[in-house]
């Protein structure tokens, strides 16, 4: 019966009404001067949510997409380069960086734990004859709900010349990433995360110094070469049939978050994740992350001891419509996870803290009901005073 279920996936993420409106625009040629004028509005306000003046490169493809067009354009085969992973999406650029053979040295952090720059620093000092051409890392990692300090990277990558590669992409608009001021050379943004949008579009920010890199490198991808994307943005194109309704959508999110500002787009997040994790602290659950390194735009949950996390995600799902998110790999079944990233109210979080109280309740785990949501009011109303 109900056609919205409260919806906090980490992306998926629920697309507003006004960006829903905007994706049933008729069709424009691609080639033609109203989807130019389109692109032309895109590009402006990506640039301002990328906190940057670097080109953009406008892909039809989901987040992994623009991750590997990354690697096949600023990596050469046969060179190195450092993943430094924090969880499954590390993971996922070391295999991309396979597949193309880069050859990628993993500097694998305990899954629940963030990059330490200080071990980052220290891998780069090694490197005297600057054989390490890049650097590739997530800002926000998805599977542990872990924010890393890409800041902190950047200024232990000191003088190196190696390339920053930044995977932002459940991370961007939901926690601060200043491409420019923080030197990262290439940054990979995603439509279905905080960007509000369905999902089939990648954004990737590339710096001249990334730009230069990809002249000595022959892409090793025709669909991600993204040299074509550059010189086809110059006629207000891309070099292949875009996603032209989720292009729609863009420019009507970017218009909703240019609207908010990102300052308070950070701040929103920052609300959301305190009183995710505080409700949930006051249920007697352990959270998978520590506070200093927790991520604004989801929250893992530790499943109870005896209670697969699974059974918790099923039962809120059919008995209450709400649909949170399980852990992945070795954390299937460990954890649970919250998304509270892009056009998510404070009621709806509210509803699934107390849905999450019934449902631990049902499951023979003992809650206080009302403690997660009482407490989940104290800080909102804290932060509206
Ligand atoms: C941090 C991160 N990187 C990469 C991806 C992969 O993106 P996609 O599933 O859109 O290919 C995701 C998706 O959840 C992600 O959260």
């Amino acid at each position: 019966m109900w056609e919205n279920p409260i919806f906090l996936l980490p992306g998926p993420t629920q697309v507003p009404p006004r960006v829903l409106r905007a994706m049933s625009a008729p069709m424009v040629n691609h080639r033609g001067p109203k989807f130019k004028e389109l692109l032309d509005e895109c590009i402006p306000g990506i640039q301002k949510i990328f906190q940057t003046k670097n080109d953009i490169c406008l892909l039809t493809s989901s987040g992994t997409g623009g991750m590997e067009a990354a690697v096949a354009n600023f990596i050469g085969r046969g060179e190195k380069a450092i993943v430094v992973s924090v969880g499954s999406f590390g993971y996922r650029f070391k295999a991309i960086c396979d597949k193309y053979g880069v050859e990628a040295e993993l500097m694998d952090f305990t899954w629940g734990t963030a990059a330490d720059p200080q071990k980052v620093k220290e891998r780069l000092q090694q490197d005297k004859n600057h054989e390490i051409k890049a650097i590739l890392i997530q800002h926000n990692e998805t599977s542990t709900a872990v924010l890393n300090d890409i800041e902190a990277i950047s200024k232990a990558k000191g003088n190196h010349p190696a390339l920053l590669i930044v995977d932002a992409i459940s991370g961007l608009a939901a926690a601060d990433l200043q491409t420019d001021n923080w030197g990262i050379d290439v940054v990979i943004a995603g439509a279905q995360k905080a960007f509000m949008i369905p999902p089939g579009l990648a954004m990737v920010s590339v710096s001249d110094r990334a730009w230069e890199a990809a002249e000595k490198i022959n892409s090793q991808s025709l669909y991600f070469d993204l040299k074509a994307y550059k010189e086809f943005l110059q006629k207000g194109q891309t070099p292949y049939t875009p996603a032209i309704s989720l292009v729609f959508g863009l420019k009507e999110a970017l218009n909703i978050m240019l609207e908010e500002g990102l300052e308070n787009i950070f701040k929103r997040h920052i609300l959301y994740r305190d009183m995710v994790r505080q409700g949930v602290k006051a249920l007697g659950l352990d959270l998978f992350v520590a506070d200093d390194i927790a991520s604004p735009a989801v929250t893992a949950v530790k499943a109870p001891e005896g209670i697969p996390a699974g059974e918790i995600t099923r039962i809120m799902r059919e008995d209450y419509n709400v649909v949170l998110a399980g852990g992945q790999q070795h954390l299937k079944d460990k954890i649970f996870r919250i998304g509270h990233l892009g056009y998510v109210q404070p009621m709806e979080i509210i509803a699934a803290l107390a849905a999450l109280e019934l449902t631990l309740e049902k499951l023979g785990f003992k809650v206080t009901r009302g403690a997660a949501v009482t407490v989940a009011e104290k800080v909102l109303k804290e932060r509206r005073d």
